[in-house]
């Protein structure tokens, strides 16, 4: 239960809050907001929008790859709802094969005359329940991959095996896919498996989670590792080095790793050493809670949406440690895991592990993070959801030939004006909202948003986290911009547990939502519990 909502006057600037004493809220509204178009900031990659499809579960078998030879609506094997939806999104990359199982794949079993493909172990079978395999086919190899890429339209980022591999099998797999027609027998190869030309991989994963399941190392042995990986990498397409970080969602962030990762490049400074992206993982991670993706009270709503938020600090505390070691920041945040993680209980099935339920609570979630890479883009190349479909924090459930987005995909869609828009300076003057949490008490943001510009249109989202009360928006333009027009759309529900599902896959869907223009200001009314996002014409 929320304590009623105060009322102060606060600021959210584009980086966090600052005082703003200039605006006083009107009688007849609880916050104004005000936009300055005429002093844009930093670009926002489109990669922030980006994904994560790991041979885990039912993502990548069901969920992706149905086979060529399913009555499943496809694609060469690929179930075409999903490109559909994927393409509809603009998805900007996907990372593949893991996550953890990336660091027991060996890439040549997956390519090849597909009957011919080994049976290979994959690292989730310790998941499974009793009787149930996580055997991997290998149906789903480079190639597939890639035509999945296109097909999507997606730019394909790769994680290699740092844990149980070693440098040569990850040069001979940039050489397979980068190498041009002709030049490396490897090159060869790829053509006769069907690509005759290169795939052109630029994003690279140097290993996942070499803190655990990546081969439980300290920072310091790991930037040994790394140093042997990309120093004789073959080079046809100029690499983006995407180097592990830390698991930010431990109970220090595990500063430590960046620390000792970054100390341990610093010595060899000068002979090309370098990490073009540093890998944080940030989960929302109640696993150790009875907290259920499906079932929960108020404490479980605020807890979850106050947790998450706790990543604008993990980051902050990182980028302090990256500023020591690399002034200039060539390293820029990956972020290539982030989601909410429930305890188990709501999965779709039992061979869908680690598959939950997702409300409207993790749509709000998905914003309220959105929000946080948006004011931090001049930080942050990519991110990725974990993980895209049937699994933690999903935009998709299918099962067979059922097939829903859920709630995320919503604001996924929302979010997508802001694809590579230059991010524009927001301020808005709302009290924060008291609550109570699963333990303890907190305080959250009233209302919280980003802004940005592509070309003369000004994209604004914002969340209203409470339970209890709306709130009246008052939007406007400063900086000499005249507004022409303001149209909003909003995601909410009653219920605030509500998720769609099979049976009812319109359940938490977009809707429209009326904006009045006057003069220079557009006023929306935010509902409770809801994500807004207003398109506004500048003249
Ligand atoms: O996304 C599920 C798992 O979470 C990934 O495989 C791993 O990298 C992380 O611990």
């Amino acid at each position: 239960m929320a304590f009623p909502r105060r009322r102060f006057l606060k600021t959210a600037a584009a980086a966090g809050c600052a005082a703003f004493a200039g605006l006083r809220p009107l009688a007849a509204a609880d916050a104004e907001i005000e936009i300055d178009p005429s002093s844009p900031g930093a670009r926002i990659s489109p990669h922030i929008y980006g994904h994560f499809i790991e041979h885990l579960g039912g993502v990548i078998y069901d969920g992706i790859w149905v086979g060529p030879d399913s009555k499943i609506p496809n694609l060469g094997g690929i179930r075409k709802q999903f490109i559909d939806d994927m393409k509809r999104l603009g998805a900007p990359n996907l990372r593949w094969p893991g996550g953890c199982f990336a660091d027991g794949y060996h890439w040549r079993d997956g390519i090849g005359p597909a009957a011919q493909r080994p049976r290979t172990y994959n690292y989730w079978e310790h998941r499974m329940p009793p009787g149930r395999h996580a055997t991997e086919s290998n149906a789903f190899g480079i190639h597939e991959f890639m035509r999945l890429c296109r097909l999507v339209g997606a730019e394909p980022y790769v994680a290699a095996n740092v844990g149980s591999a070693g440098p040569q099998e990850f040069h001979d797999w940039v050489s397979y896919c980068n190498a041009p027609p002709g030049t490396l027998s490897l090159a060869d190869e790829r053509a006769r498996h069907g690509d005759e030309e290169p795939f052109n991989v630029k994003y690279w994963g140097v290993g996942n989670e070499s803190w655990g399941c990546g081969g439980n190392m300290s920072g310091g042995e790991y930037a040994t590792e790394y140093r042997k990986y990309i120093s004789q990498v073959p080079t046809y397409v100029r690499p983006f080095f995407v180097a592990t970080g830390p698991r930010g969602h431990s109970a220090d962030g595990d500063v430590g790793w960046t620390e000792g990762f970054f100390a341990g490049l610093q010595n060899v400074r000068g002979l090309g050493v370098r990490a073009d992206g540093f890998a944080l993982h940030y989960y929302t991670d109640f696993r150790q809670t009875a907290e259920d993706g499906a079932k929960f009270d108020e404490k479980g709503w605020y807890a979850v949406l106050h947790k998450g938020i706790r990543i604008e600090k993990v980051m902050d505390d990182h980028w302090a440690i990256m500023s020591r070691y690399d002034p200039e920041h060539r390293t820029r945040f990956v972020i290539d895991e982030w989601g909410n993680w429930y305890r188990g209980g709501t999965e779709l099935g039992p061979d869908y592990i680690l598959s939950q339920t997702i409300t409207l609570r993790d749509a709000l979630h998905t914003a309220m993070t959105f929000d946080i890479f948006n004011r931090h883009a001049d930080k942050i190349e990519m991110a990725n959801v974990a993980q895209t479909i049937n699994c933690l924090h999903s935009l998709f459930a299918a099962v067979e030939d059922r097939y829903t987005r859920t709630p995320v995909y919503s604001a996924f869609e929302m979010y997508r004006p802001h694809m590579g828009g230059r991010l524009v300076p927001l301020r808005f003057n709302i009290p924060d909202i008291p609550v109570l949490l699963l333990e303890g008490s907190a305080r959250l943001p009233g209302l919280s948003g980003s802004a940005s510009l592509r070309d003369r249109s000004v994209t604004v989202t914002l969340t209203n986290p409470s339970l209890r009360d709306a709130v009246v928006a008052r939007l406007r333009l400063a900086g000499g911009a005249h507004l022409r027009e303001a149209r909003a759309t909003v995601l909410t529900h009653e219920d605030m547990r509500a998720a769609n599902t099979f049976e009812k896959p319109q359940e938490v869907a977009l809707a429209s939502l009326p904006a009045q223009v006057s003069a220079d200001t557009a006023t929306v009314t935010i509902p409770k519990q809801a994500v807004v996002a207003v398109s506004i014409q500048i003249a």
